[in-house]
């Protein structure tokens, strides 16, 4: 397991772009893969949770070719894929293993989904209930709870599912199994998570109405191949907006960021802690609302984060626990239980590790209080395997008193392989 030792920086000046985003590269090999003719993307995510959906559909026939830049993607139609002759891996990634169990539901085959040790303990009855509401039978450890998961694809009936937790891998999950069932399956949320899954049907030529909270998709309509271009992940980006803002004399533009309003909870927190961010050339591409975001070093104060903003930034909590401890007083978050059962328990992880910083943070069930100190004081901390966890943490090390030693650094590859070195550049003046 390596570690890293961030050292103090002077500041954060210059442009640079982020890898694409984590969801919309998962959907586009989704998507593509059981659409007729061919699906081409570029930006593609190649972290390893993407690298594991792209092997799932290898091993169920599908051709993908990388020249690096493009994916190609060689459709096999809604009922063309091929029953893998092994366990299907995905690793870390909970949105494959999540949207698969719902898109494998529907085939006319036997699969078995596996993942890595922190992936065999997140809930998977999340979507395993719902999909056996719809007749798709799947067993599980734990009583279907678990992974591994064993699928035994059939026919599927529609369902209208309110679901408990606003989450876009159960929203998705249901959606493709959707595409499957006989007749309109609809899913509500109590808040709207993450819908690329929505604009990306739509672009695929899914037959879906979108309404408040939820969509209804229509069954049996065959998607067709498309050109997608994938924007930076705004949550790859949020690592460096929290580190622009909280290092003195810092200017920088991020380029060629998803600024989807369904993610952008980031920078509404940011801009209510009193953070200077700008959103400059915005635009479209792929349905998908895309811009450059200019960031500046700011004086940041605690604020309530609690309600509809917390799914629109469900994978900023680290970071944004990182600029709480840098800010003027209290910052409260609540409404944030699902942060319990990511990649790790963020609640906890952050807690532990803030403290051994010298910052005072008070738990609760749902979230936690964190108050900002003058100067983090530096240590040892631990990633606990959640990449976003290690991140974050390396931001933290940026402005402490004394260096700080991450350690168990290589799960950042699961989302941002290039992250260290972009992070780099910043010393030697390249970006
Ligand atoms: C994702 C949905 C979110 C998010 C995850 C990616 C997706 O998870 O945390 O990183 O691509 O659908 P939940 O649906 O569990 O909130």
């Amino acid at each position: 397991m390596n570690s890293i030792t961030i050292l103090n920086l002077s500041s954060l000046k210059g442009e640079i772009t982020v890898p694409g985003d984590k969801s919309i590269s998962h959907r586009s090999i989704m998507l593509g893969a059981i659409a007729n003719g061919v699906t081409t993307v570029c930006g593609f995510l190649r972290g390893e949770d993407n690298l594991a959906t792209m092997a799932a559909f290898h091993s169920m026939g599908v051709q993908i070719d990388d020249d690096g830049q493009t994916l190609v993607i060689h459709g096999r139609g809604l009922h063309g894929l091929l029953e893998p002759s092994d366990v299907v891996d995905c690793g870390n990634s909970g949105t494959s293993i999540r949207l698969l169990t719902g898109l494998l539901a529907g085939q006319s085959f036997f699969s078995v989904l596996t993942g890595d040790q922190y992936l065999r303990k997140r809930p998977m009855k999340r979507v395993v209930e719902p999909l056996s509401r719809m007749g798709a039978r799947i067993l599980g450890r734990a009583k279907g709870s678990l992974a591994p998961l064993a699928i035994s694809g059939g026919t599927l009936n529609a369902i209208g599912y309110e679901s408990p937790v606003s989450s876009a891998q159960i929203k998705s999950a249901i959606m493709l199994a959707g595409l499957y069932a006989d007749g309109d399956t609809s899913v509500r949320e109590p808040s709207l998570s993450r819908d690329h899954s929505e604009r990306m049907f739509g672009l695929f030529g899914a037959s879906l109405e979108t309404f408040h909270n939820g969509v209804t998709v229509k069954g049996g309509v065959e998607l067709q191949g498309q050109e997608i271009r994938v924007p930076g992940d705004i949550s790859s980006a949020a690592f460096f907006m929290v580190a622009a803002l909280i290092t003195p004399h810092s200017e920088l533009l991020i380029r060629n960021v998803g600024v989807n309003p369904t993610r952008t909870g980031i920078i509404d927190v940011l801009r209510s802690m009193g953070g200077s961010i700008e959103l400059l050339n915005e635009r479209e591409e792929s349905a998908e609302p895309v811009a450059d975001i200019l960031v500046r070093s700011s004086r940041l104060k605690g604020v309530r984060i609690a309600g509809n903003t917390v799914p629109r930034a469900i994978d900023e909590f680290p970071v944004i626990c990182v600029a709480a401890a840098c800010a003027e007083g209290t910052t409260s978050i609540r409404d944030a239980r699902e942060l319990r059962v990511k990649e790790t328990d963020r609640i906890a992880a952050m807690a532990v590790n803030l403290r051994g910083m010298g910052v005072e943070v008070d738990e609760c069930d749902d979230g936690m209080d964190i108050t900002g100190v003058e100067c983090l004081t530096g240590g040892v901390v631990e990633s606990y395997g959640d990449h976003r966890i290690a991140m974050s943490l390396s931001v933290a090390g940026l402005v402490s008193a004394d260096a700080v030693t991450v350690n168990d650094i290589d799960c950042v590859a699961t989302s941002f392989p290039t992250f260290y070195s972009l992070l780099e550049q910043f010393r030697t003046g390249a970006a």
